[in-house]
């Protein structure tokens, strides 16, 4: 099993690459990024775990030594946010290098799954796909948005609310929709653990808010120094950890991601008709298995409350795979 993290030697990619190193699955795990990936490998190659390490730098075909043989593929790379910018602001320059690193994965390793981390999201996987097309190598099953720190916030503040902080890794709440302010929309009447019943109207889109926009109590408590790095790290190797038991076998494994609908028709289908729009994207429950999505799941029975955030995010998620999807147009 290799793993390859691009953007290895970033705020995200280090702790990343340290947990990946600690998954006992993984055999081989190549880091690449321009600067430091040399340094981060030797480090993580003293510790006592089966992983290989080895760092490679753009110079001398790196990307391509990385990527050959990869069966799954991180992208944390890119810019982060800074207090006043939002995700979307990021584009310019992060689309230009998930584009890059998008072509480098479909030539040198076009059937590794791949996870994007890089924001914003909802338009860097559209761009990823639209590469694949490009390249003719495209397979919508093996594409994910990585969506879990969204999920990670909601378990960890439903805990918080209810009381029962020691709770959070037992806490379930399925985060569709996307990752960006108002496309993320957390589905608390699906709670493992039920909210108080008495919590007014205020308090309830308080903590809707506040899964929306995590991210920002982390820009600015950093006051210009980043955003989530140590979370996005622990959610990325959750996600990247049940990818691999899945492509080892194991089945069963659901977990909401941002992928394309086509990645299971009947299933996309369905779930096109319940949000009421003709998105080719949508982070909803996926269902893992050794080839990628098996099912798309629907999103069950919403409240009149997240109905009306579905809705919301619709416009903002249509814009944004728009703008992911044209600008790998423009330039072919
Ligand atoms: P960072 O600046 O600390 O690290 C980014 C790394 O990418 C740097 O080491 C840089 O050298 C590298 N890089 C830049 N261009 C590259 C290229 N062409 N090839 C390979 N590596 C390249 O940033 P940080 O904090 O690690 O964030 C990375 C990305 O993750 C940002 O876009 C950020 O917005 C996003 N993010 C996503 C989250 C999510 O929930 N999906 C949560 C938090 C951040």
């Amino acid at each position: 099993m290799k793993a390859v993290v691009l953007g290895a030697a970033g705020g995200i990619g280090q702790p990343l690459s340290l947990l990946l190193k600690t998954n006992p699955h993984i055999t081989d795990l190549g880091l690449f990024d321009i600067v430091n990936t040399p340094g981060v490998a030797a480090d993580l190659s003293h510790i006592a775990t089966p992983a290989v390490v080895v760092g490679r730098l753009p110079p001398d075909d790196g990307l391509k030594a990385v990527l050959t043989g990869a069966d799954i593929v991180v992208i944390p790379a890119g810019v982060p946010r800074k207090p006043g910018v939002n995700r979307d602001d990021l584009f310019k320059i992060n689309g230009g290098i998930v584009k890059d690193l998008a072509t480098g994965i479909a030539s040198f390793a076009p059937k590794a799954f791949v996870l994007v981390i890089s924001n914003p999201v909802n338009s860097t996987v559209p761009i990823v796909a639209e590469v694949f097309k490009k390249h003719g190598v495209y397979d919508p099953k093996r594409i994910f948005g990585v969506t879990t720190l969204d999920v990670v916030r909601a378990s960890t503040f439903v805990a918080e609310l209810i009381g029962t902080p020691g709770a959070a890794p037992d806490v379930v709440v399925p985060v569709v929709g996307g990752h960006s302010g108002v496309t993320i929309v957390p589905l608390l009447s699906q709670s493992t653990h039920a909210l108080p019943a008495d919590l007014s109207a205020d308090a309830f889109a308080a903590l809707v808010k506040r899964i929306q926009f995590g991210g920002d109590e982390v820009v600015k408590a950093k006051d210009g120094a980043g955003s989530a790095t140590l979370s996005m790290a622990y959610a990325g190797a959750e996600f990247a950890g049940k990818v691999i038991r899945a492509l080892k076998g194991e089945t069963g494994i659901v977990a909401p991601s941002f992928v394309a609908l086509a990645a299971d028709a009947a299933g996309g289908k369905a779930l096109a008709a319940e949000i009421g729009a003709d998105l080719e994207f949508f982070s909803a429950n996926v269902e893992l298995g050794k080839e990628g999505v098996v099912k798309i799941h629907a999103l069950g029975k919403l409240t009149g409350a997240e109905a009306e955030l579905v809705k919301a995010a619709v416009p903002e998620l249509a814009t944004n795979i728009k703008t992911g999807v044209t600008y790998v147009l423009d330039k072919y």
